[in-house]
C-alpha cells in the first residue's frame, strides 16, 4: 500500500522529526517523508534530514517581505513535493488562517502540554508556576488560533516537586517522541476522522490502560 507522504516544518533542533525519521524507516510504516522544511538555515534538524537522506528545504521567512509570500513558498514546494500531511514539529512561525484552511485537517502540530492548558512560549516554567501534579504533550490538528484544534493524542506525564523547567521538558520530550509517530500512524492508516470538531479514533488502538496518579498513593 502507498504510504502518506508527510512534510516535517522545523525552525530547530529536530528531536521529534527525528523520531518521525526512525518511524519511517520501517518498511511496515505507514508514511513517509516526502520534504523536511526549515525556515531557519543553520537549525541543526536539517543535518538529521540530510543524515537520513530525506529530502529538505530552507524557506527563510526573512526573505520574505510579506508573510503571505513566504507561506505561498511553502505551500507551492509542499504542493510540488506531493504532501499529503504537514507535521508541524518545532515550526516558530504562526501560520495564517489562509494556509490553515488550505491545510485543514492536513495539518499537524506537538506541544508540549496538556492542550488546552498551557498554550503558547514558555510551557514548562507556566506549568511549574501554576503548580499542577500532571502536564504532557499533545498532538493536534491545527486551527488557526494558536495551540488550538482538535486533540488527536496526548501523554501524561508527573510533575516533580523539585522539577525545574529543563528537567521536566526534557521528560516531556521522551513522550513528544512517542505521541507523534503515533499520532502520524493513526492518520495513515485510516483510523482517525473529525467530526464536529473533535478527533475519533476507530479500529484498534492499543493504549496502555494504566492511570497515572501523581504524588502516587
Ligand atoms: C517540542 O517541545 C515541541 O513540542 C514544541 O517545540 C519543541 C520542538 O523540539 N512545539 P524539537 O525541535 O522537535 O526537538
Amino acid at each position: 500500500m502507498a504510504r502518506l507522504k508527510l512534510a516535517v516544518l522545523i525552525s530547530g533542533r529536530g528531536t521529534n522529526l527525528q523520531a518521525l525519521i526512525e518511524a519511517c524507516a520501517d518498511s511496515a510504516y505507514p508514511a513517509e517523508i516526502a520534504l523536511v522544511v526549515s525556515n531557519q538555515g543553520d537549525a541543526p534538524g536539517l543535518q538529521r534530514a540530510i543524515a537520513a537522506g530525506v529530502p529538505a528545504q530552507v524557506i527563510n521567512h526573512r526573505a520574505f517581505a510579506a508573510k503571505q509570500a513566504f507561506e505561498a513558498m511553502l505551500d507551492a514546494a509542499l504542493r510540488n513535493a506531493r504532501v499529503e500531511l504537514v507535521c508541524l514539529a518545532g515550526f516558530m512561525r504562526i501560520l495564517s488562517p489562509w494556509f490553515c484552511e488550505r491545510w485543514r485537517d492536513r495539518l499537524i502540530n506537538i506541544h508540549p502540554s496538556l492542550l488546552p492548558a498551557f498554550k503558547g512560549l514558555e510551557t514548562h516554567a507556566k506549568v511549574i508556576e501554576a503548580g499542577v501534579r500532571i502536564t504532557g504533550c499533545t498532538v493536534h490538528f491545527v486551527r488557526a488560533a494558536m495551540d488550538d484544534g482538535p486533540i488527536l493524542v496526548q501523554a501524561a506525564v508527573a510533575v516533580a516537586s523539585d522539577d525545574d523547567p529543563v528537567r521536566l521538558a526534557a521528560r516531556v520530550l521522551e513522550a513528544e517522541h512517542r505521541c507523534y509517530p503515533l499520532a502520524v500512524r493513526l492518520i495513515a492508516s485510516g483510523h482517525v476522522r473529525i467530526d464536529n470538531e473533535r478527533v475519533v479514533i476507530s479500529g484498534a488502538v492499543d493504549a496502555p490502560a494504566t492511570v497515572l496518579i501523581n504524588p502516587t498513593a
